[in-house]
């Protein structure tokens, strides 16, 4: 079984790219035979315009990922730049799918909605994101709920060029980690960068405590009992532990925990969780030229079977 990741260097990592894309992915290298895991810089100039923090980004997510346990013996990390397949799959993709396929895309429109530029490239962003996915004949991709439709229509497109042309590629199906679908922000609402209701991975620890502390609840007396469901410091802590731990806490919840204290719990469950982490990454920090290697590998690696892929679809299609 093949494995691809994307992820866009777009900022830095909160707690909902943590839970709902990362761990899963890192999870999941044990159980493929390969897995790619792509930084979709491509994909990140649909919505950031400024270049310094595009490199900034690049820098971080990267370190981001070993940090967390990315292993590369096992898995490939490459820049999706690096490989010029994939621009050149999107063109020919872009000439069997359907304007239709791209006109239900849900993420193009909310994206429209939030202020981003309706520009080309955002709307044919969903091909792109095909290119990368079927590039490596990849047959799961572990996503967060809202990109589910995308790899839906990787899938539909797979399809159509196979109608057209044979069979090419492989059809991906997304994976979704159900528990952690979607991982509520301090606001209650879908955590994301995009709403500034984010928890962040690697922050300062008073930046984390600041973040935690604001997590919205209702306004019941301290020690009132709550319902851990509908409880945004709640859902967050249960993301850190196993079933019988998560359900002790709600009982804590439901005897009437102090939501003062819930937090503090929270931040101290956070900070030690990730305590290994924080610590690789400073290290690795300081090794610039391992990173940079690290990326080379990957690029070469990503490359040889991106171009077979690819000379496949130039033979079927009649460019070979
Ligand atoms: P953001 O919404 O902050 O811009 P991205 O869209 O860059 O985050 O998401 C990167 C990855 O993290 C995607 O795979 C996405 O599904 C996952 N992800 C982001 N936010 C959440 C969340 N709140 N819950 C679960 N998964 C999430
Ligand atoms: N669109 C994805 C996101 O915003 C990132 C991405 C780009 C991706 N290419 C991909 C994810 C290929 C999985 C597979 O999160």
């Amino acid at each position: 079984m093949r494995v691809l990741s994307g992820f866009q260097p777009s900022g830095k990592f909160h707690l909902g790219n943590y839970f709902g894309s990362i761990r899963p992915n890192i999870e999941f290298q044990k159980k493929s035979d390969v897995s790619f895991f792509m930084v979709a810089d491509l994909h990140s100039l649909t919505s950031l315009k400024d270049p310094e923090e595009l490199r900034s980004s690049m820098r971080d997510n990267v370190l981001d990922f070993l940090a967390c346990g990315l292993d590369t013996e096992h898995s490939v990390l490459f820049r999706q730049s690096d490989i010029s397949e994939h621009a050149e799959l999107t063109w020919i993709l872009s000439t069997v799918t359907p304007m239709g396929l791209l006109e239900r895309a849900v993420s193009y429109k909310e994206k429209v909605t939030k202020g981003i530029a309706a520009s080309v490239g955002l709307f044919t962003y969903p091909i792109l994101m095909t290119a990368d996915i079927l590039l490596y004949r990849t047959d799961l991709v572990p996503v967060g709920k809202d990109q589910k439709q995308h790899v839906e229509i990787a899938r539909d497109i797979a399809l159509k060029f196979n109608n057209a042309y044979g069979e090419t590629f492989v059809l991906p199906e997304p994976q979704i980690q159900k528990e952690v679908a979607v991982v509520p922000g301090t606001d209650g609402q879908k955590m994301s960068k995009s709403y500034g209701n984010t928890i962040p991975l690697f922050g300062e620890e008073k930046e984390i405590k600041k973040a935690i502390m604001g997590i919205v609840t209702d306004s019941k007396e301290a020690h009132d009992p709550k319902d851990p469901d509908t409880c945004t410091i709640y859902q967050i802590h249960r993301l850190f532990l196993d079933l019988p731990g998560a359900k002790a806490l709600a009982e804590e919840y439901r005897n009437g925990l102090p939501y003062g204290d819930a937090k503090r719990q929270l931040f101290e469950q956070c900070m030690e969780y990730f305590a290994p982490m924080r610590e690789r990454r400073s290290i690795l920090q300081k090794k610039e030229d391992e990173i940079h290697d690290i990326l080379q590998k990957g690029a070469k690696k990503a490359s040889g079977v991106a171009s077979e892929t690819l000379e496949r679809v130039k033979r079927a299609v009649g460019l070979i």
